[in-house]
């Protein structure tokens, strides 16, 4: 069990900035803890909520006198949008210091509303990561359960808490967007989708299987990356600017999740689902730290000439006309012993003559030994995270 508070990894930027994040994460817990002074606005309070809604501007009047570079926090700042013209003007004039935070950035574009231009960096909170629950990280049960925070704080009830949220995320959040009128297809679409956990997706399937059209399982889709509960990991290729395409694979932020939306609570995972969860976890635990170190590298997935696949590539210099691009590879297997053959696509990647250096290659595994194979580092699932967050992996 872990602590009753759990250090996170996420820093408090020098100024104003956005926190978005899924529901649930402890984006709210954060905040607390990182400005325990700053006076904080939750727009979940209904009262606050109304009187901010009608006067925005009453928001000066509520801080009061405070010297420049003070802190101030909205909480759910996404139910107020008309508030960010407000926070903008008080940046300009008062030199004050805003936390914004959100579950959604969808509607506060979609509001149109002043995402204040350069004025406030973007920063994300997800599920506990390896490193932030330290001794109490239990890689089984992160592949059964994910590590929302509730969860990994309710091993016991972790079911009915995912059950919870999924049912919660979809009436809260979908119904709120005005775009879902009609929850069944979208409720169909997810399933689709959780069962679809880290794989390649074939968007005509998708609307195939839910029985929904084709240009609906794209606005859903991005209903799910804007509410940041999955993410796409796009196919590399070099000097071409990584981005999400229709061939990329689509993860949950966290496998716990994915089984929710899936419906498979009740199901022990098998081996197939559990080789999925752990890419999700790799995969949540490379992002987290890329952007919590400040890398911002692009990460993807490789497919070869062959049709053989690596699990992820972090590109670690960009190509420009005079040098190539460097990249790590990361081969993720749920596996006790370590196959030699599962190097093969990493190899032939180092091989090609493309526009492209391989720095290293990592073998990840649910064995207990390390090796080093003619180049490829071999590592267990918890040595690897270690070497990611001391920087040794990218
Ligand atoms: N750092 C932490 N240590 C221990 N428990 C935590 C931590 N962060 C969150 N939790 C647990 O998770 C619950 C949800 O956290 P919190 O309310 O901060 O999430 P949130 O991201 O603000 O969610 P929402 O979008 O619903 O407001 C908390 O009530 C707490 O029980
Ligand atoms: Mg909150």
């Amino acid at each position: 069990m872990p602590h009753a508070f759990v250090e996170r990894l996420l820093r408090l930027p020098e100024r104003a900035f956005f926190l978005f994040g899924p529901r649930g994460v402890g984006k709210s817990m954060w905040l607390r803890a990182s400005l325990p002074d700053a006076p904080y606005f939750d727009l979940l309070e209904s009262s606050l909520f109304l009187e901010l809604a009608r006067a925005p501007d009453r928001i000066e009047a509520m801080v009061g006198q405070r010297p420049e570079g003070t802190w101030v926090v909205v909480d759910e700042v996404q139910k107020v949008p008309a508030l960010l013209d407000e926070v903008h003007r008080l940046i300009e004039t008062k030199g004050w210091r805003f936390a914004l935070c959100g579950s959604s950035v969808r509607k506060l574009r979609h509001g149109g509303a002043n995402l204040l231009a350069g004025r406030a960096v973007t920063r994300h909170l997800e599920c506990f990561t390896s490193s932030e629950l330290g001794p109490a990280f239990d890689l089984s049960r992160s592949l059964e359960w994910g590590s929302l925070p509730l969860v990994s704080l309710n091993p016991h009830h972790a079911a009915d808490i995912l059950d919870a949220y999924v049912n919660t995320y979809v009436k809260e959040e979908i119904k709120e967007e005005g775009i879902v009128r009609n929850l069944p297809p979208f409720l169909r679409f997810l399933a689709v989708a959780g069962i679809l956990n880290g794989q390649v997706v074939n968007r005509q399937n998708v609307a195939r299987d839910a029985s929904v059209p084709r240009s609906t399982v794209d606005v859903y889709f991005s209903i799910l990356e804007d509410t940041l509960l999955g993410w796409s990991l796009p196919a590399y290729r070099p000097g071409v600017k990584v981005r999400e395409g229709a061939h990329g694979k689509f993860y949950w932020m966290d496998a716990g999740i994915a089984r929710a939306a899936a419906g498979l609570l009740r199901d022990p995972p098998d081996r197939i689902w559990r080789g999925f969860a752990l890419e999700t976890l790799i995969y949540h635990e490379l992002r987290v730290f890329n952007h919590t170190a400040d890398k911002h590298r692009a990460i993807a997935f490789y497919r070869t000439a062959a049709g053989m696949e690596v699990d992820f590539l972090i590109e670690t210099r960009t190509r420009t006309s005079s040098h190539p691009a460097h990249v790590v590879c990361v081969e993720v297997k749920l596996a006790d012993r370590w196959d030699r053959r599962w190097e093969a696509p990493m190899r032939a990647l180092a091989m090609t003559p493309e526009s492209l250096v391989v720095d290293r290659m990592f073998g990840v595994y649910a064995g207990t030994r390390e090796y080093v194979f003619d180049g490829v580092e071999v590592l267990p699932v918890a040595a690897f995270l270690g070497r990611l967050y001391d920087g040794e992996v990218f």
